[in-house]
């Protein structure tokens, strides 16, 4: 018997209501009607040894496609912005848009605690999916969603549409906003950033609310929903979620250099640098050196500063470890001290943490404000 894309749908949608009891009945109700087979493309990209290989539904036919598109996988459809659609063989780089999975779209919808009526700017259409759930749950005539690539946003208009669902829909940079004038209640962002953007705040109603995950080139991110006073200072606290989105584009990395390791200074550490493997240990160190990318982990952790050049990296020696340092940053040091913070904090998890943020100057802490804290990079 063929694949039975409502039966799937279905299936999906219970599956994920099942695996997280507190999800509000409408999104599961959202996954339930929304077919994603109108948003999946054709093809995508299947992550295959370092590389990533297009998978066409032709090759693999229309069951075969619908169970793929069904699962709660996050299918990539384009690489350093390369559409899957223009790409015949394996190519390498890192994904710049994908069809997220489904439950997260719904973990970051709940998390947003969006209520009917409420306006709401969503940053990263992408295939449109995720905007077609809140079109769902809030009324088209609510939602507006902004896609940085123009290709993207063509096909997501057209993936809308034809599953029934009109809402706003704009192309450009989502980090600077979307409208002038814009009074959301609500922005919510199926992409990453470093820092809120300035515009978000310029662009939310007082006691609104924004729902994003922050990230760094460390690439570990906290989900926060933080909600703006009325004098235009917003407060949140991380969720236990370890998850994240992909970069926004204005926010990615710039390409690295070719890596070489210099002795520089070395000394012991004070640390095991394998702690770096755990989520809330790299989320600290990710604050800790804002500008620093991660490119080795166990002993053999490797910190390169895209800002200075610095770098870092350690090596077992003996009963411990030591680390080299070189360039104007002692990026080791500067890891090494506010994890030694962290663990005098108790090893705090994501849901310790917390964050106060203007346009200006953005904290993330644990505890409370006068606990440890860090600056982002605003
Ligand atoms: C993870 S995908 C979004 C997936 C989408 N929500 C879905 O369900 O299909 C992230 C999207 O954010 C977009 N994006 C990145 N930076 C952006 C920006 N500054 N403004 C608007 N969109 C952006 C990317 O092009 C990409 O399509």
């Amino acid at each position: 018997m063929p694949a039975d894309p409502a039966a799937l749908r279905l299936a999906l949608a219970d599956d994920i209501a099942s695996g997280d009891p507190t999800l509000d009945p409408s999104w599961r109700d959202a996954v339930a009607a929304v077919p994603r087979e109108l948003f999946v493309p054709d093809a995508v990209f299947r992550h295959v040894d370092s590389g990533w290989t297009p998978v066409h539904r032709t090759e693999i036919g229309d069951d075969d496609w619908l169970t793929m598109v069904y699962s709660d996988s996050t299918w990539v459809t384009q690489v350093d912005g390369q559409d899957v659609a223009d790409t015949e063989g394996p190519i390498t780089g890192s994904p710049t848009s994908s069809a997220t999975l489904p439950s997260l779209v719904a973990r970051t919808a709940q998390v947003a605690e969006l209520r009917p009526g409420q306006r709401v700017l969503e940053v990263g259409t992408g295939t449109g999916y995720s905007t077609a759930l809140l079109c769902h749950v809030l009324g088209d005539k609510n939602i507006v969603s902004i896609e940085y690539d123009t290709g993207l946003a063509t096909a997501a208009a057209a993936h809308l549409h034809a599953a029934g669902y009109h809402p706003t829909l704009a192309v450009g940079d989502g980090l600077r906003g979307c409208g002038e004038p814009a009074d959301y209640d609500a922005i919510i962002a199926t992409c990453s950033v470093r820092h809120i953007p300035p515009h978000w705040f310029w662009q939310l109603n007082d006691g609104g609310s924004l729902t994003t995950t922050v990230c760094g080139w460390m690439q570990v991110a906290g989900l926060i929903r933080l909600v703006l006073d009325d004098e235009g200072t917003a407060h949140g606290r991380f969720t236990a979620d370890k998850i994240t989105y992909m970069l926004a584009r204005p926010h990615e990395r710039p390409p690295s250099p070719l890596f070489f390791k210099i002795d520089g200074i070395t000394s012991p550490t004070r640390l095991d640098p394998a702690l770096l493997e755990w989520w809330e240990a790299r989320f600290v160190a990710q604050l800790a050196a804002p500008s620093a990318e991660l490119m080795g982990t166990g002993s053999g952790v490797i910190l390169r500063d895209v800002a200075t050049g610095s770098q870092a990296w350690t090596e077992p020696k003996g009963a411990g470890w030591i680390a080299h340092q070189h360039g104007p940053l002692r990026l080791w040091d500067q890891v090494e001290d506010a994890l030694l913070e962290w663990q005098r904090a108790g090893a705090a998890d994501l849901t310790e943490f917390g964050m106060t943020a203007t346009p200006e100057s953005q904290t993330v802490w644990i505890g409370s404000p006068r606990g440890p804290s860090w600056q982002l990079p605003v």
